[in-house]
């Protein structure tokens, strides 16, 4: 909730930075295009100073634009309320810090599923598992107990319909961090550097010896990764894989 704030008060503090310039020097008032721009670069670098992080200097330098535009479009209002809706649904818990949903390729799933052979698992489960990029390919493919946690309404209803004949992977609405981990072989994750180390702190508390644990692109601070998969895919993921 703390990110809304903060962005909330970049683009307020930038209207009133715009304001202020423009009463001061009303040369600026070109037009509203003018404006528009000011207010854009305005509201960017407050979030600068609020230190917000990077990714959201482009969000500002574009939110009051892109609002130009589409209200220029004249769309039915409806539209917006159904956007809004379904991006609730898809990003639902992200305002209060939840990874936001990225998608893995198939040459993940596939170099997971390499993985779970050689190392002869029985039990696989994975945190946040989106719309079963991973989950739902292994459980089709391999002869394994597939759990995975998913806290998103339309990434969760997605892969439960495309898991609906496969019996050995359930999929539960919950969140990953009231998961118990004691019951799994191979553990896997794609989630955010910002998580990492509550995440191991999670994994070391829960996971059993022996058993080993697979992030997708971020690492756990100072941690001793047992080895490291990097893949061709478009994101050159590489999977850090760890040995409890
Ligand atoms: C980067 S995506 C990865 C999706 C999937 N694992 C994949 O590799 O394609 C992260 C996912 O974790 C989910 N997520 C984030 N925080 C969560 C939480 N606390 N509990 C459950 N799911 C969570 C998000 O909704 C999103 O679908």
């Amino acid at each position: 909730m703390i990110t809304l704030v903060k962005a909330l008060t970049a683009q307020v503090l930038g209207l009133m930075l715009t304001s202020t310039l423009t009463l001061l020097s009303p040369a600026l008032l070109h037009g509203p295009g003018y404006l528009v721009l000011l207010q854009a670069a305005a509201a960017a670098l407050c979030s600068y100073i609020l230190r917000q992080p990077y990714w959201w200097v482009p969000i500002h330098l574009l939110f009051v634009p892109s609002a130009m535009i589409m209200f220029t479009l004249q769309l039915p209002p409806g539209l917006y309320l159904l956007a809004l809706l379904l991006l609730a649904l898809v990003f639902w818990g992200t305002v209060q810090g939840d990874v936001p949903l990225f998608l893995s390729s198939a040459a993940v799933a596939n170099a997971i599923a390499a993985i779970i052979e050689r190392e002869n698992a029985q039990s696989f489960a994975e945190l946040g598992a989106g719309v079963g990029s991973v989950a739902v390919p292994l459980a089709q493919n391999l002869p394994i107990i597939v759990k995975a946690w998913e806290r998103a309404p339309l990434p969760w209803l997605i892969m439960a319909w495309r898991c609906r004949k496969l019996p050995n992977l359930s999929v539960k609405r919950a969140s990953l961090w009231d998961g118990n981990l004691a019951g799994y072989n191979i553990v896997f994750a794609f989630l955010s550097p910002a998580v990492m180390a509550d995440l191991g702190q999670k994994i070391s508390g829960e996971m059993l010896p022996g058993s080993l644990f697979i992030s997708s692109c971020f690492p756990i601070p100072d941690w001793h990764a047992e080895s490291l998969v990097t893949l061709k895919d478009r994101r050159r993921t590489t999977l850090f894989c760890y040995r409890l």
